[in-house]
């Protein structure tokens, strides 16, 4: 099963200026791409969404689906920064969509609907998702190896709303090693059962292979430190409203998100986990 409404409610749906307290005034819930690594985390936000801007071939007058959108901060960029005139997105939580109503962004539509029964109203010029994949795979298919099967049924879908040729500027979490001390093992599952339950991150073999016969990979970019520096910051932020935090959502969500994000950035810094873009294009079959 992928991530239920249910499990989507549990990861994005504490509060949304829970978040915004700890991620960035546009709440991007994703990796950030560190160029020079001196960067401010709102600039390495910009920077990712630059990347996939590229790699989606996108330009203004040209239409995007970004798929999970979380609170809008890509939608944002693509309407604000970039001027893109329809830029359309679709996530699982009601919250969320909410958030990115509330910013009455222009030419931005939002749907609270699942990408595996979504019709979209018209084929788009292009596709962006970031790190929505992740949600698709629970440990028990992928202990029955069924996770390639499930990521190639949704390029398959997603290949559907548009052209061939289209681009798709794709970017996901990545598993890696496995550690190998118990507590260690115990901070995974903690983040998988209890911050993001449903769902397991991808190894990059299988995206590689997933995208086949729909996709042609063009170009694979991983960007593990970056998303170490992220989840640094974004742990930083997070103790730094330790009080605030506590006394508006109580001493278990700090315990737990605390455990959650020093989990997080030792995951980057020992390779259990990465992150990966790509650039994809639309075969016509
Ligand atoms: C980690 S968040 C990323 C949000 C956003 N892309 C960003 O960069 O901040 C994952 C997003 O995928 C959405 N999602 C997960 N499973 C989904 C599904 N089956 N259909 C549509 N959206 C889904 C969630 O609702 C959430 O918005």
């Amino acid at each position: 099963m992928t991530s239920t409404q249910r499990d989507i409610e549990v990861a994005y749906d504490v509060d949304n200026e829970f978040f915004r307290l700890w991620l960035d005034e546009n709440m991007h819930y994703t990796s950030a791409s560190y160029l020079t690594g001196e960067e401010t985390l709102e600039k390495a936000q910009l920077q990712k969404c630059g990347i996939l801007y590229d790699y989606a071939e996108m330009s203004p007058k040209k239409s995007v689906l970004d798929i999970g959108c979380g609170w809008g901060a890509n939608l944002q960029y693509l309407a604000l920064d970039r001027g893109v005139e329809k830029a359309h997105g679709i996530t699982l939580s009601p919250k969320q969509a909410n958030e990115i109503d509330r910013r009455g962004l222009p030419g931005v539509k939002v749907w609270v609907e699942d990408y595996a029964k979504f019709n979209p109203p018209q084929k788009y010029d292009a596709l962006i998702s970031i790190e929505m994949i992740d949600h698709l795979v629970s440990p028990a298919q992928a202990r029955e190896g069924q996770a390639v099967a499930i990521y190639r049924e949704y390029f398959k879908r997603v290949a559907e709303w548009v052209e061939p040729g289209a681009c798709f500027g794709f970017q996901a979490i990545l598993r890696n090693v496995v550690p190998r001390a118990r507590k260690d093992l115990e901070d995974l599952a903690f983040t998988a059962d209890v911050i993001f339950p449903g769902g397991l991150n991808p190894r990059l073999e299988e995206l590689i292979t997933a995208p086949h016969p729909y996709w042609e990979v063009l170009e694979v970019r991983t960007q593990r430190e970056s998303y170490g520096k992220t989840t640094a910051e974004w742990y930083r932020r997070f103790q730094l409203h330790e009080k605030d935090i506590r006394a508006k959502w109580g001493d278990q969500v700090y315990a737990d998100y605390d455990r959650y994000l020093s989990t997080c950035v030792k995951a980057f810094d020992r390779h259990w986990s990465s992150d990966v873009q790509m650039k994809l294009r639309r075969i016509a079959l």
